[in-house]
């Protein structure tokens, strides 16, 4: 099935290869994005494109009129360190833009709308891992508090105006058109930092882990998920699915990687740890596979090597 679709952040890393995919998918494709971040050269042939802040009045009536199937929504302050010196500013792009979209949404028929959440914030520091859908959600971030309130929102409007929300709880996401500068990206950052011939920085010992999910399986997930039936549940948790690979590999393991499919030896140099920072997390992914038919094409190192190949003909 396709049809017409919004998505929001489409100039950005993870929106422009979701846009790449519907359009491949056969989708009418429509990118809504303020390029505060992002970069216009980033939005897919093929996609229209409207800039506007997701805040403002004009980003509104563009959901309420533009006759979208679905709403896909990845237009985000992503920076925690900035959530927690400017919380209300973080909530007034991720909770108020949100909520103003959704209002859209409800006025203009909007059957689905898919929300980019984040697996590796709202579960605070897990007991459990791979960490599953339905774990306690206890996020320490101003970010990851109001991720978890645009699920709410999603869960408590599309009930109120008649639409299907869905979460998508990202691991960390990795790929080509992720800004090194932005503080997510450790494979990207790892990555710039060797082609200029620098030493990679770790904070702490370097053995604390994450699960890094390829940006084009995140992308196919996000099409899969406009489509597919869910869950009759009024389960909190029901439409939310965690997007990643379930696999943990530690800073070390990543500088290696990273170093073997650049053929260079990386040079290590430690930081004092980043204070709050999770010790482990890794998320199960098989709801996802059950529900939605997804699970990880990319292997790490493929991955990767698509990253370098990016870095080394077009990085800006
Ligand atoms: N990168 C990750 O590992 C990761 C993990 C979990 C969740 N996410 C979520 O995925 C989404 C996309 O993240 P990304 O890494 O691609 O970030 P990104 O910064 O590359 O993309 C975000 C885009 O949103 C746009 N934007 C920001 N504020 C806006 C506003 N007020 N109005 C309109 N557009 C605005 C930016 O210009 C940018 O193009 C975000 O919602 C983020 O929270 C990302």
């Amino acid at each position: 099935m396709s049809g017409r679709v919004l998505v929001t952040g489409g100039a950005g890393f993870i929106g422009s290869h979701v846009a790449e995919a519907f359009l491949k998918d056969g989708w009418d494709v429509v990118v809504l994005d303020d390029l505060s971040r992002g970069h216009e050269q980033n939005i897919p042939q093929g996609a229209r494109f409207v800039c506007a802040d997701i805040r403002s009045a004009e980003a509104r009536r563009l959901v309420a009129t533009g006759k979208f199937d679905a709403l896909n929504h990845h237009a985000a302050q992503i920076d925690v360190r900035f959530s927690v010196e400017s919380p209300s500013v973080d909530a007034g792009i991720n909770v108020v833009g949100l909520v103003n979209l959704l209002e859209g949404a409800g006025e203009g028929g909007v059957k689905r709308v898919v929300f980019a959440s984040s697996g590796g914030v709202v579960y605070g520091d897990p007991e459990v891992i791979p960490t599953p859908e339905t774990a306690p959600k206890l996020p320490v971030s101003p970010y990851g508090v109001s991720k978890l309130a645009g699920e709410y929102y999603l869960r408590a409007i599309g009930a109120l105006r008649g639409f299907e929300g869905v979460a998508m709880r990202y691991a960390n996401v990795f790929g080509p058109r992720q800004d090194p500068k932005s503080e997510a990206g450790v494979v990207s950052i790892f990555v710039s930092r060797l082609l200029e011939g620098r030493k990679l920085t770790v904070f702490g010992d370097g053995r604390q882990t994450r699960d890094y999910v390829f940006v084009k399986d995140v992308a196919r997930a996000n099409v899969l998920a406009t489509t597919a039936r869910l869950p009759a549940s009024a389960d909190f948790n029901a439409p939310a699915f965690n997007i990643a690979t379930s696999i943990e590999r530690n800073v070390r393991e990543l500088a290696e990687s990273v170093g073997q499919v650049m053929g260079q030896q990386p040079e290590l140099e430690f930081a004092p740890p980043r204070p709050g920072e999770l010790f482990r997390s890794a998320l199960d992914t098989s709801k996802a596979k059950a529900v939605l038919g997804w699970a990880p094409e990319w292997t790490f190192d493929d991955g990767l090597r698509q990253l370098v190949d990016w870095f080394r003909k077009e990085a800006r």
